[in-house]
């Protein structure tokens, strides 16, 4: 017995010889492989906070920026809660500027909050740029994005326009807090109250999120069957609210017109369950941001407000060129 043991640990400590022998010139022969890494060059560092990391509207933002990082020598952070949360979102962004980043990129959801912390930001002389919601008092140095205002205007004008002055109409929206919804509700309802015919019956939130989207809008449709039209104010909301609109067979009855042009957005727009949807530019966004942060660093004026473009569009637009703002690819 004492024999097969000791024959078993020389065994084994032969086999862990050899082994890490093996390895040890098998790692030498990567090294000597591989070439040497270049040493990156970057002239800025910035970072771009969004509320919500993994949402394809910000998937597209981020390329853009990406896009345009890449072209000028800039290390490009994206950053940010993974599921919309304010908390996180404005811990990210004191985190980031303590990092004594170059320039700050972010959605200011909520003027409240973001008016000050942009201020305190500023003051640590770290420029922002406000995209897709703006919080206008701030120092902000500008902002770039839809004016979102006018794009829930020109939404109540398309549905006033294709349902002929008459409807019953749900409203869900991102979120009750954040200034662009509230902006594009307020445009919507603006829009709409020359006509008599039409009422904007009830108003929910979705906390951006297609599946609180779509147990709304069932809600909706069991308290309200009077609702005959839905306008969902971000991405996701037009999305979920076609799904129940799909599920219960109503796509005839019922009209709707959604947010943004994600994949999703265009299979339903195909399907003839979403009517309208009022497109946005989000890489545009992401893209002119970067290069809008460069010309403030290196001494040049920049505009202090950009609208990109805005715009409804049908069935009959599909495709819409240029597609990078609305192919959504993972990175
Ligand atoms: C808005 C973004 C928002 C996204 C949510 C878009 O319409 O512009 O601010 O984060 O919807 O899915």
């Amino acid at each position: 017995m004492k024999r097969f043991l000791y024959g078993g640990c020389i065994l084994l400590l032969s086999v862990s010889a050899y082994l890490s022998v093996y390895f040890s010139i098998k790692m030498l022969s990567i090294d000597a492989e591989s070439k040497p890494l270049p040493l990156k060059k970057y002239d800025y560092h910035f970072v771009l906070v969004p509320e919500e990391l993994d949402n394809d509207y910000w998937r597209l933002v981020e390329k853009g920026a990406k896009d345009a990082a890449k072209e000028h020598h800039v290390l490009l952070e994206y950053v940010g809660p993974a599921q919309a949360d304010l908390k996180e979102q404005i811990k990210t962004l004191e985190k980031s500027a303590a990092s004594r980043v170059d320039g700050l990129l972010t959605q200011a959801l909520n003027e409240k909050q973001f008016t000050p912390l942009i201020n305190k930001i500023d003051l640590k002389g770290i420029p922002v740029i406000t995209i897709d919601t703006d919080a206008p008092k701030s120092n902000r140095i500008a902002y770039i994005g839809t004016n979102n205002y006018y794009s829930g205007f020109i939404a109540g004008l398309a549905l006033a326009k294709d349902l002929k002055g008459k409807a019953n109409v749900a409203i869900i929206t991102g979120r009750f807090e954040a200034s662009h919804q509230q902006l594009r509700v307020q445009g919507f309802k603006d829009a709409v109250k020359n006509y008599k015919g039409i009422k904007v019956i009830t108003i929910e939130e979705s906390n951006i999120s297609r599946v609180q989207a779509a147990e709304k809008t069932y809600t909706i449709l069991k308290e309200h069957p009077e609702v005959n039209a839905f306008f969902g104010t971000s991405a996701l909301d037009g999305i979920g609210i076609a799904k129940v609109i799909q599920q219960f067979h109503r796509e005839n009855s019922t009209y709707i017109i959604s947010f943004d042009i994600l994949p999703e957005t265009i299979a339903y727009l195909k399907e003839g369950v979403i009517e309208a949807t009022v497109v946005q530019e989000p890489y545009e966004m992401g893209y002119q941001a970067i290069k809008m942060m460069i010309a403030h660093l290196e001494g040049k004026s920049i505009a202090s407000s950009v609208y990109t473009e805005t715009k409804v569009i049908y069935r009959k637009d599909l495709p819409l060129v240029p597609e990078r703002n609305y192919e959504v690819k993972r990175q």
